[in-house]
């Protein structure tokens, strides 16, 4: 049954004519739980809520896939807005986004030229910037983008998911580069060929990364929700002296929010990945494909 729902939410998280359906409704059934509202203002609020309880931020203005130029230069423009929100407000925040939302299932110049252009608004504000990794066909793209950029500038990173047997080779191949990397499980349905089907798998090649990438020499945000994970990086940490600069915990707005704030208490930094925006609905299919038992929260709310 679980396995049933997961590939369900996972389809669904694809499907543009379901999203379009979906968010007709505006942001229901739930989805408030885990996005910080529909615009810019909303979620610096959200923000600066984080900030006073000691956790930074970053923020994505969601939206996925594009099928025109017309639509990725849209989405260049709201992570400008973006950009030009954090500064303003002057919080702790910096930005996460998406290479599909900027054209790189169009062409890969269309998205070099949108991301460049974030990327000194960035730079001019002194804010880092985050490529969230998407699913296995844009990986190789998103390494190579990142590749040429980072051998110019530093004020970006990308994702490595622990899921994709190519991982480990990747965080091998970046190391010249003193990447930063969030460490994540992975969350895309992804074929045998190229991802670990079992959880204790993935488990395990998320501690090879961890592990490789500290010993590495490269700035590791360790993003998950898992205790297990977590106590596992907490201690390599200690054992390899590592210091406060060179890594951070990383969580999902609106989960496991007691673990956010243990974490603060004990001295470490943590960032809350903040999604806001109408274009909700695949984000939020994949927040209930990884935990099903959302379910019956989602449930709930549809009777509210
Ligand atoms: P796991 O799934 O094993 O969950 C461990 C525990 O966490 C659960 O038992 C539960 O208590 C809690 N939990 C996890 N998910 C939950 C949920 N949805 N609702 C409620 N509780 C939940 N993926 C990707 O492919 N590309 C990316 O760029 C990113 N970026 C990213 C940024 C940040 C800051 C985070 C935290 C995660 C991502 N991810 C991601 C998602 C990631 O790949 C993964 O799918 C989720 O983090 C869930 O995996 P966990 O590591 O939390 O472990």
């Amino acid at each position: 049954m679980e396995a049933l729902l997961r590939t369900l939410f996972q389809s669904f998280a694809k499907s543009q004519s379901v999203g379009r359906m979906a968010r007709r409704y505006g942001l229901r059934f739930g989805a408030s739980r885990f996005v910080a509202g529909e615009t810019i203002d909303g979620a610096i609020e959200a923000v600066r809520a984080l900030n006073a309880t000691g956790r930074v931020a970053t923020l994505d203005h969601l939206g996925e896939f594009v099928s025109t130029e017309a639509e990725a230069e849209l989405s260049m423009r709201m992570c400008l807005k973006t950009l030009d929100a954090i500064n303003e407000a002057g919080v702790e925040a910096n930005l996460s986004l998406k290479l599909t939302s900027l054209g790189l299932g169009i062409s890969d110049e269309l998205c070099m030229r949108n991301l460049t252009t974030i990327l000194n608004r960035a730079r001019l504000y002194g804010l880092f910037v985050r490529i969230d990794m998407e699913d296995f066909t844009y990986c190789e793209k998103t390494i190579s983008i990142y590749k040429q950029l980072r051998e110019q500038i530093d004020n970006v990173g990308i994702v490595i998911q622990a899921y994709l047997y190519r991982s480990i080779d990747d965080i091998e191949n970046l190391k010249a580069l003193k990447p930063n990397l969030r460490l994540v499980k992975g969350a895309y349905k992804e074929s045998p060929k190229v991802a670990y089907p079992s959880k204790s798998d993935v488990d395990d090649n998320f501690k090879r990364l961890i592990s490789t990438h500290l010993m590495n020499g490269g700035y590791a945000a360790i993003a998950t929700h898992d205790s297990q994970m977590i106590d596992y990086a907490k201690k390599l940490i200690q054992d390899l002296s590592i210091p406060p600069d060179r890594y951070e915990f990383q969580m999902l707005y609106g989960i496991r929010e007691d673990l956010q704030l243990a974490l603060v208490r004990e001295g470490y930094k943590v960032r809350v990945y903040v999604p806001f925006g109408s274009d909700w609905f695949g984000y939020f299919m994949r927040r209930l494909a990884e935990r099903p038992a959302n379910v019956w929260f989602v449930l709930k709310n549809l009777f509210k």
